[in-house]
């Protein structure tokens, strides 16, 4: 395990149902070296018993700001030093709101107030309540503050409705916390050109060639990147998803457009991820008119199209580059061919198939770079392309510092 990776996890427990994961999150954390001080709100005693947090962190669990023992020899200060990262999970809708207005009316709020580690949030809550203006607004606030948002994921819950605002699972949490980098994180001040989603090579007026890709990794990435603080331009090919706000986003269909909006943005960037799912061939013609069954030609004659990422890595100056990888097979001897071949500095290669990698709101990856690599375990793409940001923030610097 890299020295950077929190070890000490200071884990808040807010009153929701969803508390009960929170000792499946202890037990998932401690498996993997952590060693865990447990803090409950009043509400959380209501949903599981501290003792049951206490048996399996093998710490007492502190609950009250005013313990006259613990309070002794200030040990709310000394918690607040001991912690390498704070995780609140679940953080329920009360807990985001004093959190945002910088309360201090109970030990875990004064915690949070009194440490300089970083400080994470797993929300959960009935969809309402997370889609509420009042709970996106506080949410907007302790974002620009820096503070690290995990889920919620989307589905049925225990109220009965189904939508955003269920806990993430206890093992991507806990991957989330063993990758999430300590110490504090500097502010970004990138230019981060990325592309996204697939492309289509039109046969004719109606008909394309295409691919699976939904655009969600993209997305996800740029979105992680915009919240360290970059400044970010997304190329993105034709998906059913929103622009992100704070992003410029530019929207093309073909392989050929993207390569030339992508060559076109290039100067000044410091880093270049290549996300969408280009075309490998397109139509040798694009018919300007619908064509009948009988006039198409039988086989299809196809051509390359332009490889964006091999244009991008034969500029100089050229930029930090991140190529990605979809792989049905042989990921790792597919991945080391393409990072060799294409020649970007790091290479994030995915498993693809039914469910998993395209059009899936979850992913995972192996990530190699001349000299390197590490796997990250399947969970939401959102955290996903957090932890990668990490990555390529590490190996960006230590390019630079080489
Ligand atoms: O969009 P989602 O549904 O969320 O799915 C995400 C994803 C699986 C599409 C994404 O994570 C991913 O793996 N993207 C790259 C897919 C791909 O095209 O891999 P490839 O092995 O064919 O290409 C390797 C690299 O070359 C990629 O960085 C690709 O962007 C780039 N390339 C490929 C062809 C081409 N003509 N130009 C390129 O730049």
């Amino acid at each position: 395990m890299s020295e950077t990776r929190p070890r000490r996890i200071l884990l808040g427990v807010s009153g929701g149902i969803a508390a009960y994961k929170s000792v499946e999150l202890v037990r998932r954390l401690t498996e993997r070296g952590c060693d865990v001080q447990v803090v409950m709100t009043r509400g959380a005693t209501r949903f599981v018993g501290p003792l049951t947090f206490q048996a399996v962190s093998g710490h007492p669990v502190r609950q009250d700001l005013w313990d006259e023992t613990e309070e002794a020899g200030m040990g709310h200060i000394a918690l607040a030093r001991w912690a390498d990262l704070v995780l609140i999970a679940p953080t329920s809708a009360h807990c985001l709101a004093r959190l945002a207005h910088g309360l201090a009316d109970d030990l875990l709020t004064t915690l949070c107030l009194a440490t300089d580690a970083p400080l994470a949030i797993a929300p959960a809550m009935n969809p309402h309540m997370w889609l509420h203006p009042a709970t996106q607004a506080n949410l907007a606030v302790l974002k620009s503050r820096g503070v690290r948002i995990w889920g919620p994921a989307e589905g049925p819950e225990a109220c009965g409705e189904s939508g955003p605002g269920r806990l993430l699972e206890p093992p991507d949490l806990a991957a989330l916390v063993v990758e999430a980098r300590s110490g504090h994180k500097q502010p970004c001040h990138l230019r981060v050109l990325m592309t996204a989603g697939p492309t289509r090579e039109p046969l004719d007026p109606v008909r394309y060639l295409s691919n699976r890709s939904s655009g969600q990794m993209g997305y996800a990435l740029a979105q992680a990147f915009r919240a360290e603080g970059a400044d970010v331009t997304l190329i993105s090919g034709p998906t059913g998803l929103p622009d992100p706000s704070g992003i410029r986003v530019e929207r093309v269909e073909t392989a050929q457009e993207m390569h030339d909006r992508v060559l076109q943005s290039l100067p000044g960037q410091d880093i270049f991820c290549a996300v969408a799912a280009v075309a490998d061939f397109r139509p040798a013609h694009a018919a300007t008119r619908k064509l009948s069954k009988d006039k198409t030609p039988k086989p299809l004659p196809l051509e390359a199209t332009p490889d964006i990422l091999s244009a991008v890595s034969s500029q100089d100056p050229r930029p930090f580059i991140v190529g990605f990888a979809a792989e049905t097979h042989d990921l790792e001897a597919h991945a080391r061919a393409k990072l060799a071949h294409k020649k970007p500095d790091l290479l994030v290669a995915n498993p693809v198939g039914p469910g998993q990698g395209f059009e899936s709101a979850e992913n995972e990856a192996w990530v190699f770079w001349p000299g390197g690599d590490r796997r990250i375990e399947r969970m939401p793409k959102g955290p996903l392309a957090e932890i990668l940001v990490g990555i390529i923030r590490e190996r960006y610097e230590h390019r630079g510092g080489s």
